[in-house]
């Protein structure tokens, strides 16, 4: 029986003044004025919503590509609320945590994830995607944003897989994940129309990646072959989510909700790395860059004492993972160009 593992954990936040979004002015700005961009979901969009004290976003060497220091993103650098937003022409919004500090980011819209959640509750103790747009609709209560910003926004829906990790992690076998898997897609589409009903005209939700390609399930065949078994869970997901946005687009009049196939982009994305390397000394694409000295360990792990229990790899700028279940800043934006050419779909 295969091992599931994979979390999405993400504990920790930005220094978002020092924030400098490489942003590649879309032409977006130009058609709708000032665009302002939600997001919800769980690390893989988490700019820094949880305490510092909690998540290892918050530690050494996470950011050290970009900001340059522990900031509170899952990766060494940018993840793929930041490339959304620079195609959008504006800066990554503020997380929610920070919003009182953020003001000069509120114009962008707000930040809702936080690493390690699902639709559903998970191991870790944050607030599920529920929570989350509860969080927004006490917001809106409080005229943070007007039904006019919202005419002119965009919501960015991540669910990377935590649900499905907390279920296997519980039951320890896949007996019983079609059922599980209409009940996690049911309820992130009632979560899609809420926010659609909130007032945001255009939402993007993410397919789910390719989960047997993540670190996490290839160390058993040192890095080498994706296992099928465990992509299979995302295959899955991804057809049931595909009928049903497709009924809610049907529903609603504009064609309001938009895949974006994180998929299809992780696997290209994934095989451009291996191209690119070719023979070269880095022939482990799925290898992360961040990893425990030990299975004990992990990225970021250290001794009471301080001593380090972690190694970094000389150059992160070349991997697509960064820990065991995160893209690099590379990975990331490998997996922004492949989407590049759908992302019209926002407009
Ligand atoms: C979300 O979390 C709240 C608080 O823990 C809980 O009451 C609610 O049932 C959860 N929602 C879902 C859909 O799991
Ligand atoms: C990986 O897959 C290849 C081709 O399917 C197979 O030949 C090889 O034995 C696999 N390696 C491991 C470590 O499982
Ligand atoms: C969309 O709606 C039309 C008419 O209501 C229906 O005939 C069609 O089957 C629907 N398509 C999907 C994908 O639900
Ligand atoms: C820190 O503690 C570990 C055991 O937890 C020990 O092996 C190591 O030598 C210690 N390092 C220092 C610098 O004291």
């Amino acid at each position: 029986m295969e091992k599931f593992s994979f979390l999405f954990f993400a504990v920790s936040l930005v220094l978002i003044t020092a924030e400098e979004v490489h942003a590649v002015m879309g032409s977006y700005r130009h058609h709708h004025g000032s665009v302002k961009l939600f997001v919800f979901g769980d690390s893989y969009v988490d700019t820094g919503n949880w305490g510092k004290s909690v998540a290892t976003s918050w530690k050494l060497p996470y950011g050290i590509t970009f900001p340059g220091k522990p900031a509170g993103r899952f990766s060494d650098g940018r993840v793929l609320t930041d490339y959304i937003a620079s195609f959008l022409g504006i800066r990554s919004p503020v997380p929610y945590q920070w919003r009182k500090m953020g003001t000069k980011l509120l114009p962008y819209g707000m930040n809702f994830a936080y690493g390690g959640t699902g639709v559903f509750n998970t191991l870790v103790n944050g607030p599920n995607m529920t929570t989350q747009i509860n969080f927004f609709q006490q917001l809106l209560e409080e005229k943070w944003y007007t039904k006019h910003d919202l005419d002119s926004s965009i919501a960015l829906v991540c669910l990377a897989g935590n649900d499905y990790g907390t279920y296997l992690a519980g039951k320890g076998t896949m007996q019983g994940l079609p059922a599980f898997t209409t009940s996690v897609v049911h309820q992130l589409s009632l979560n899609l129309k809420r926010i659609h009903e909130l007032g945001v005209k255009k939402i993007a939700v993410t397919a789910m990646g390719p989960v047997g390609c993540l670190p996490v399930s290839t160390a058993s065949s040192s890095y080498q072959n994706c296992s099928e078994t465990q992509n299979s869970v995302s295959k899955f997901h991804n057809q049931i989510l595909q009928q049903t946005v497709q009924k809610l687009n049907n529903q609603s009049k504009e064609s309001a909700f938009v895949i974006l196939n994180l998929y299809g982009a992780f696997m290209s994305a994934l095989k451009g790395q291996e191209n690119h390397l070719g023979n070269s000394k880095f022939n482990f694409p799925l290898k992360p860059c961040c990893m425990g000295v030990t299975s004990e360990y992990s990225c970021g792990s250290v001794d009471v004492n301080g001593t380090k229990r972690y190694t970094v790899c000389e150059h992160p700028e070349s991997s697509f993972f960064w820990d065991k279940v995160h893209p690099s800043q590379n990975g990331w934006h490998a997996v922004y160009s492949a989407l590049r050419p759908f992302l019209h779909q926002l407009y």
